[in-house]
């Protein structure tokens, strides 16, 4: 409890202790108090588009099913039988209709209600009532498609937790009046990485790009170049955690990657701040607390071009200290042609999930930051988070939040962090 509050002044002076990085203790506190409290992202529905269609997922270290009933509606319900707790659903992703437990035959609906004891009469006598043993039910509620879940039945609405962060994930989620759906289901492996290395990286941290993926800009493939991370703004929601990055640039077009029938699209389903944020965005990256985020990057596929823009949403998993699972998406305009949805997919092959050299880039980097995170000379050893400690908002910025000039700046990060901090401390 001391190391926690003496963190959060810590923040406040731009200070963040190293081993938060690698830490069984701050392992288990987030366990224990972050992610039992949040609002963590479970599935896109585009992954689960018919009814019977499920995913396995994780909040913490809680294994849910997320599952579309008969009528449509997205459950999620922890994935453990209620006689005497067996895995329920094996597979990582399926369409069925019940699920029947392999230890003793329970069945339950999709829905998690209880259906089917093998022999109720004769065995529990009319002491068994059905209702009363369903799957264990976890909280959901959905955003422009992505679906949500919390373990708290106290947290405040999925809406109130964006607290306005909305307005950016539109920047990814509304692409055409369809919106986006993933393209194949997401790539996922384990990591020595911490997870909260990569909710830094992607709330903003235009400051890596032009060294750690300098390759990339050297030949050709990212038409946003090195610099623009440099230009544009660092938004962060106070007191929420949640922040983006927009990098900007000149000598880009507008909208520039997506094919103009989509644009006109957008236009139409964005609000004329949204619209004039995008058309000053080259690259954007978000992330939403804790361990969501998002990536728009213009790529060419012929070094030169203009080419398209993909978008990946990721989601880390921690499994341990210093140790996480991830995932990688590729969003896709659901209007958009079959071969525009085929050049954005290996688009983002190219650049992440599993094999992308983006990733690779990135991995390499924060494997060895948690390693680092580890030793026990580093015990209080803190992190300098002090770019941009006075820069006050941009007045003429569009959209809500903190927005700062330029991106490479440590705003986001000192609020993401204090957000953290808030949930450690117990006051959340
Ligand atoms: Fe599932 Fe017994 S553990 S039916
Ligand atoms: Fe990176």
């Amino acid at each position: 409890a001391a190391w926690v509050e003496e963190t959060r002044e810590g923040i406040d002076s731009g200070r963040f202790p190293v081993r938060a990085f690698n830490d069984q203790a701050v392992y288990d506190l987030e366990q224990e108090r972050l992610f039992s409290k949040t609002w963590c992202f479970l599935a896109h529905e585009s992954e689960i588009p018919h009814p019977g269609d499920y995913v396995t997922r994780y909040i913490g270290n809680n294994n849910l099913i997320v599952a579309r009933d008969e009528h449509g509606k997205i459950h999620a319900n922890l994935n453990m039988c209620r006689h005497r707790g067996n895995v329920m659903c094996k597979a990582e992703m399926g369409n069925a209709s019940h699920f029947r437990c392999s230890y003793h035959g329970w069945t339950y609906k999709n829905s998690g209600e209880l259906v089917g004891v093998p022999y109720m009469k004769e065995g529990y006598e009319g002491r068994l009532k059905r209702k009363d043993w369903g799957l264990v039910r976890v909280r959901v509620d959905s955003y422009e498609g992505l679906v949500f879940g919390c373990l708290d039945p106290e947290a405040p609405p999925l809406d109130e937790y964006l607290g306005g962060f909305q307005f950016y994930l539109d920047l990814y989620l509304k692409h055409g009046l369809g919106g986006v759906e993933v393209h194949g289901p997401p790539d996922h492996w384990i990591a020595d990485t911490d997870w909260k290395i990569c909710t830094e990286n992607f709330a903003g941290d235009g400051y890596h790009t032009p060294v750690a993926h300098q390759w990339g800009f050297h030949l050709g493939y990212f038409p946003s170049s090195g610099s623009t991370h440099s230009q544009g703004w660092a938004v962060s929601i106070p007191g929420k955690g949640h922040g983006i990055g927009l990098g900007h640039g000149p000598n880009f077009p507008p909208f520039g990657g997506f094919p103009d029938d989509l644009v006109a699209e957008m236009k139409q389903s964005l609000s004329p701040e949204q619209v004039e944020v995008f058309s000053r965005t080259r690259t954007a990256v978000g992330s939403v607390f804790p361990n969501l985020s998002f990536l728009m990057q213009p790529f060419s596929l012929e070094p030169g071009e203009i080419g398209v823009r993909f978008v990946t949403m990721r989601l880390y998993h921690p499994v341990g200290p210093g140790r996480m699972e991830m995932y990688s998406w590729c969003l896709v305009p659901k209007n958009a042609s079959q071969e525009y949805k085929k050049e954005a997919y290996r688009a983002y092959t190219l650049a992440f999930g599993q094999a992308g050299t983006f990733e690779q880039d990135d991995f390499e980097n924060w494997t060895k930051v948690t390693q680092a995170a580890g030793m026990t000379m580093v015990r209080d050893v803190d992190f300098p988070y002090i770019m941009g400690m006075d820069s006050a908002p941009d007045p003429e910025f569009p959209g809500p939040g903190h927005a700062v000039v330029p991106y490479v700046n440590d705003t986001n990060f000192r609020n993401l962090w204090s957000r953290w901090a808030d949930y450690l401390a117990g006051e959340v």
